[in-house]
């Protein structure tokens, strides 16, 4: 148990085995968090329970409860002392559960102020820059100063036909042969320097906020969020000489944004960098946002992150400030029911769908009787058939109303409908579509479609409240929006534009939340793969019984954006960070990494078979174990991936890397580093890096007989043991055998 006081996670099955150790019934009420509770069902309200069990973890008193455990299990000394230790973790577990936040699962974007660090890698030699460029003069400057430090600037400027000549080119951007034009260019530029950078300043003329109306969005994102569609499908995916993406802008970012407010049509180019920074990591510049005040002397700053990044790859300046953006827990959140009134109306887009239908029936129960709920199909769903039918069971007047979102015409019925009830008291914006397709496949039309509800959408149902005060102002939104999603460049920008316009209504004093989730249970997934998929990355589907209060938590916070998401950050964060490093998860606390759950213990003892192998044949050899376990994770069948061509080329994406270097620390016995696969360009290179730097074995072959190891202590045999139970494994057999000792 002192292991497991020390993070281990000790088998307690096979450490009670033959222990004549008796099982005992665990008190529901110390364990109420879920981490405690037996099984999948939801923590009921606790009872009074005044057990000494119950008085000994509320009292802190590790001692007391050791002697009762002890009374009934009859163990020797050591496994009490072992016992006591153990006891006090979970006394203080259970203490700051109860004192500090009940909402575990919510989690908020800070912003740090953070001077710029040494540089992450070593300067690289000058280039060519191509510059997208705004109408406010900043690109000419950003080339001035790129030039001055000696690098060469191309600056792309809009107009109606394309010019690619010198270093002063034009183009349209919304023109997708354009934009394939100029990457073709600066490929093929004057040959003298390689392309080192393409810097996308568009988005600097986006209007703003306060300027916005649902024709400047459409206006804005054609030019300058398509135009980002159009340049990362001409850049070539696998080709090591393709320049990174930077995306500049100005008041998009959510630094400050209560007293700025934001930039809420640029905020979806930000959503469209963090997916893309997910799709191409090796691609991928950074995001950075210019100070909404705006500030001559910003070109100097710009040009150091884009020439020497310390691994910032999104970053704010405020004032003379230098922000940048960490997820953390979100602290001092109690679960409290969302505030609604029986005599208001409460709109809900998207309330026959998933999400929506399961919220308006969250808001039923907390007093909510009028409802308008709006899809483009109306009720025609069984599933909306069979919600209607249960509202109006329980007395709830229901309008439905087939209407689209995004389109200003369709938003009149909408407006029928509420003026036919009581009062506007709530709008909730759960429409949306959910579309995934990679860079290279998305059309933009599909990235128009997925625009729709998400932007034109939520701008209309933020208007349509201007006029009308409400209380509440929900936005469905999704993880995609803050971390990106590969595959989403659409999603995540749109649903980035969502949680901006809940920033951008609280610095106007208008109610809003908006509230990221990870999936749920029974949500709009596109398929059981992709939830596999998501639990291989530590993502578990929420539980609507675990979120529902969590959201409306959310809502009670006061907070214009919070995430929602139940992840493995251990898990989560080793895929996430095996192509690059992502400091936006750095502060989260994460246990130990945990092995990602497809790794699994190669067959055989491939460091001893190396060091029995001749020294000539070692490289080879392990060659060959990589294609192996590379092929079987990429699923090449009876074929085997070439040893000489690059990871990203093969195709290897960081779910394959992580679960490859998981198997490979454990069938060589070495701790590897998360970005160790991609650190290496080939299996041959990685290979002969194992041997030249990592295992270190003997000069000559040894006899292939397997290596005695020294007699483990029991400490280490019980170290062993720990490390093959998960977290919830332990806690259960724990449970289990206060069960058993008949311990209420
Ligand atoms: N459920 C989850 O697991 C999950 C996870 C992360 C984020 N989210 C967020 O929550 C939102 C809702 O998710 P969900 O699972 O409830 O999806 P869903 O079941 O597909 O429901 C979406 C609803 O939106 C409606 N809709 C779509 N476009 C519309 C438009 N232009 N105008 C009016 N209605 C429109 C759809 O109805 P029609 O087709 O009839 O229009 C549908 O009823 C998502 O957009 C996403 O941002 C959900």
């Amino acid at each position: 148990m002192s292991l497991y006081v020390g993070g281990a996670t000790p088998d307690f099955t096979r450490f009670f085995q033959g222990r004549d150790a008796r099982r005992i019934v665990a008190p529901t009420y110390p364990f109420e968090g879920k981490r405690y509770r037996k099984g999948g069902e939801p923590p009921s309200a606790p009872a009074a329970d005044t057990s000494e069990v119950v008085r000994s973890l509320e009292g802190g008193d590790p001692q007391a409860l050791t002697r009762l455990v002890e009374a009934g299990a009859g163990w020797s000394r050591t496994e009490s002392d072992l016992f006591a230790q153990f006891a006090a973790r979970i006394i203080e577990r259970h203490q700051k559960s109860r004192a500090s936040t009940h909402a575990s699962l919510l989690h908020e974007v800070e912003w740090r102020a953070r001077a710029r660090a040494a540089a992450a890698a070593p300067p690289a030699p000058a280039g060519t820059w191509l510059l997208l460029a705004d109408g406010g003069g900043v690109a000419e400057s950003v080339a001035r100063e790129l030039e001055r430090r000696g690098e060469t600037a191309i600056v792309a400027r809009p107009g109606p036909a394309l010019s690619i000549a010198g270093r002063a080119w034009t183009f349209d951007p919304a023109s997708a042969e354009h934009c394939g034009a100029l990457v073709a260019a600066l490929g093929r530029n004057d040959g003298s320097a390689r392309a080192r950078g393409i810097v996308d300043l568009l988005g600097l003329d986006f209007r703003t906020t306060a300027a916005t109306t649902v024709a400047t969005l459409a206006e804005d994102h054609e030019r300058g969020l398509l135009s980002l569609l159009s340049l990362a499908q001409a850049l070539p995916e696998n080709d090591p000489a393709a320049p990174p993406l930077w995306i500049v802008t100005r008041g998009a970012a959510s630094a400050d944004a209560a007293r700025h407010g934001m930039n809420v049509a640029a905020a979806a180019l930000w959503g469209f960098g963090r997916a893309y920074a997910l799709e191409r990591p090796d691609k991928w510049g950074g995001l950075l946002d210019l100070d909404p005040a705006g500030d001559r002397a910003e070109a100097g700053p710009l040009v150091d992150e884009l020439l020497s990044s310390d691994g910032e790859d999104q970053v704010a300046w405020r004032g003379h400030q230098r922000f940048v953006p960490r997820l953390v827990v979100a602290t001092g959140v109690a679960l409290a029911p969302v505030a609604v009134a029986p005599d208001r109306t409460y709109l809900v887009a998207g309330g026959f769908g998933q999400a929506g239908g399961r919220f308006v029936r969250r808001l039923v129960e907390r007093g909510a009787r009028h409802f308008v709920l709006v899809g483009r199909s109306g009720a025609a769903t069984p599933a909306a058939q069979e919600l209607l039918r249960s509202l109006k069971d329980a007395g709830v007047e229901v309008r439905a109303v087939a209407a689209d979102v995004s389109d200003p015409e369709q938003m009149r019925r909408v407006e029928e409908a509420l003026a036919q009830g009581p009062p506007l008291g709530g709008v909730v914006q759960a429409a949306g579509i959910a579309r995934f397709e990679r860079i290279a496949a998305t059309r933009p039309e599909d990235f128009r479609a997925v625009l729709a509800a998400k932007v034109r959408g939520t701008w209309l149902l933020h208007e349509l409240t201007k006029s009308r005060p409400v209380d509440l102002f929900v936005g469905f939104s999704s993880i995609a929006s803050v971390w990106g999603s590969a595959g989403q460049v659409h999603s995540s920008a749109a649903n980035r534009f969502q949680d901006a316009i809940a920033f951008a209504r609280r610095h106007l004093g208008l109610a809003a939340t908006t509230v990221s989730f990870s999936p749920w249970k029974g949500g709009s997934a596109p398929s059981e793969e992709f939830n596999r998929f998501m639990a291989s990355l530590g993502v578990t589907p929420i539980d609507p019984a675990e979120g529902l209060p969590e959201l409306e938590a959310a809502l009670a916070s006061g907070r214009a954006h919070v995430v929602l998401a139940k992840v493995e950050w251990s898990l989560f964060r080793s895929v996430m960070e095996a192509r690059r490093r992502r400091p936006l998860f750095e502060e989260l606390a994460v246990a130990a990494p945990s092995q990602h759950p497809e790794a699994r213990p190669a067959v055989g003892d491939l460091r001893g078979e190396l060091a029995a192998a001749p020294p000539a044949e070692r490289a080879e050899r392990l060659a060959a174990h990589l294609q192996d376990q590379l092929g079987e994770l990429m699923g090449f069948g009876a074929e085997r991936p070439d040893p000489q061509r690059g990871f990203i080329e093969l195709g290897v994406d960081s779910l394959m890397a992580v679960t490859l270097r998981d198997r490979l620390q454990t069938s060589l016995g070495v701790e590897l580093p998360v970005t160790f696969i991609f650190d290496h360009p080939t299996i041959e290179v990685l290979a002969e890096h194992l041997l030249a730097n990592v295992l270190v074995l003997a000069k000559e072959a040894r006899p292939a007989a397997p290596e005695v190891p020294a007699a483990p202590s029991s400490r280490d045999t019980l170290m062993n043991e720990a490390r093959e139970l998960s977290q919830d494994q332990l806690e259960q057999a724990i449970a289990q055998q206060l069960k058993d000792l008949g311990l209420h």
